[in-house]
């Protein structure tokens, strides 16, 4: 279709790529993550503030580079899985600043967590009970409630209510004292993650329920508390126009916390203190995927004809938009440095056997289009916010490789992950003698 000039749209808050985008795509090839240090050290001081910890829940993204970068600024880690675990240890974290966070052990998780002693936040009542058969119960505990509703950006991230996995029912509180008592699991802390960081009247509801959470653990004669957790869920403003660009009040969200926890402080003391878990907010910011454009078509005729751009990533690299109709800002770099031309209404689309692997998309799996400058084949784009739940998530559907990955630091571009080779996508298969 013809591209037009477009003069009415409102005017976004600058988009920039701090790298060279067409150095990356020489150098390391497409598609290609590039995390920028400067951008998360800006968000890990934004968020670092007298007296609390900043906890970084690495299911965002467990890069090493990037887990090296969080230790050397001061943040801990939460770990799902043994291997979130183990790639805290990797990087120097001690055993007692990791804490093992989930709704269920798995064997490997427990045996690491015998060997090495994190701490555990537990998402369920018989998690309490198996620490102390294991033999565990000298492990510190914390307990994940579920406080009865939940928030988030997508149902599929609903992390509260009954039809949530997540945590411990907040009527409970009782019963895990009592079972930490007859285990002889010391409990020293609670944690609420419920998603709620944009929406202040929401989260001020969440440090309600912390508060009676806190009455309810002291009127049951639970054991001293050392700390409550907020959780993580602080959103970052992944749409640029200015309709709709809003980025998190931070002196809000802690001012919000702030009185809740010194209400918790009257109820349980002064020791107690106040922990945040963000994954997205110290992460999907410094994180761009850069993509290389492979062919461009146009689908049908007239009114209803829809121009495709094709590029060489897939919902197997970013599974944010297939999964959630999540929304990222894409810029496009022309490859021969042409000044950026009129602009097409662009459905943005990868190279996978699936109708859904669609970057452009709403909730529902609808596919949208978006107003892009014109592209070419071999052109690059850039897909932004894209460093949380981005390569974390990625998976080798249709054998497509794990993508490299490419830490922007101190001036330079550092390979932080070579791209997945095709042995290395096979080397645990086998296929049985006479097949
Ligand atoms: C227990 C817990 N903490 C923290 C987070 C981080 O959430 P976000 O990346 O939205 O900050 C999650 C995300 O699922 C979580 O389950």
């Amino acid at each position: 279709m013809t591209p037009s000039s477009t003069t009415d749209r409102p005017a976004s808050p600058a988009v920039s790529i701090p790298f060279d985008a067409l150095d990356v795509a020489k150098r390391f090839g497409t598609p290609t993550w590039v995390y920028d240090a400067a951008t998360l050290e800006r968000r890990v001081a934004e968020l670092t503030r007298p007296g609390v910890t900043v906890r970084y829940a690495q299911k965002a993204n467990s890069s090493l580079a990037l887990l090296s970068l969080m230790r050397k600024l001061g943040v801990v880690v939460d770990a799902v899985t043994e291997g979130e675990i183990r790639r805290g240890l990797k990087v120097g974290y001690e055993p007692s600043e990791i804490v093992y966070t989930a709704d269920l052990f798995d064997d490997a998780a427990l045996d690491t967590i015998r060997t090495h002693g994190c701490p555990v936040n537990v998402g369920s009542p018989d998690m309490i009970a198996q620490l102390g058969d294991a033999g565990l119960s000298h492990i510190p505990v914390t307990l994940r409630l579920n406080p009865g509703f939940g928030h988030g950006h997508s149902q599929k991230v609903n992390t509260g209510g009954t039809s949530s996995k997540h945590g411990i029912w907040h009527t409970q509180i009782a019963d895990c004292i009592a079972l930490g008592k007859k285990h002889g699991v010391r409990i020293r802390g609670l944690h609420m993650h419920i998603g709620s960081g944009a929406d202040f009247e929401h989260l001020a509801q969440v440090g309600d329920a912390m508060v009676d959470a806190v009455q309810a653990y002291v009127d049951a004669g639970g054991p001293g508390l050392d700390l409550v957790s907020t959780g993580g869920g602080l959103p970052i403003p992944y749409r640029k126009d200015a309709e709709h660009y809003h980025r998190l009040d931070l002196d809000r969200f802690f001012a919000v916390w702030g009185e809740a926890h010194e209400r918790i402080k009257q109820i349980a003391g002064d020791q107690v203190e106040l922990e945040v878990e963000p994954g997205r907010y110290l992460v999907a910011e410094c994180g761009y995927l850069v993509t290389k454009v492979r062919s461009t078509k146009v689908q049908g005729a007239g009114d209803d004809a829809k121009d495709f751009l094709l590029i060489d990533a897939g919902f197997n690299d970013l599974l944010r938009p297939a999964m959630y109709g999540a929304y990222h800002h894409l810029s496009v770099v022309p490859a021969d440095g042409r000044a950026l031309g009129d602009e097409l209404d662009y459905v943005v689309a990868g190279p996978l056997c699936e109708s859904c692997d669609v970057f452009t998309q709403a909730e529902g799996g609808f596919v949208e289009t978006r107003r892009l400058p014109e592209a070419r084949p071999g052109d690059l784009v850039v897909i932004h916010d894209a460093g949380a739940y981005g390569a974390a998530m990625s998976s080798n559907y249709n054998s497509r490789y794990a993508a490299a990955e490419v830490l922007n630091h101190g001036g330079e571009l550092h390979l932080t992950r070579q791209r997945q080779t095709f042995e290395q996508l096979v080397e645990n298969e086998r296929v049985p003698d006479g097949l």
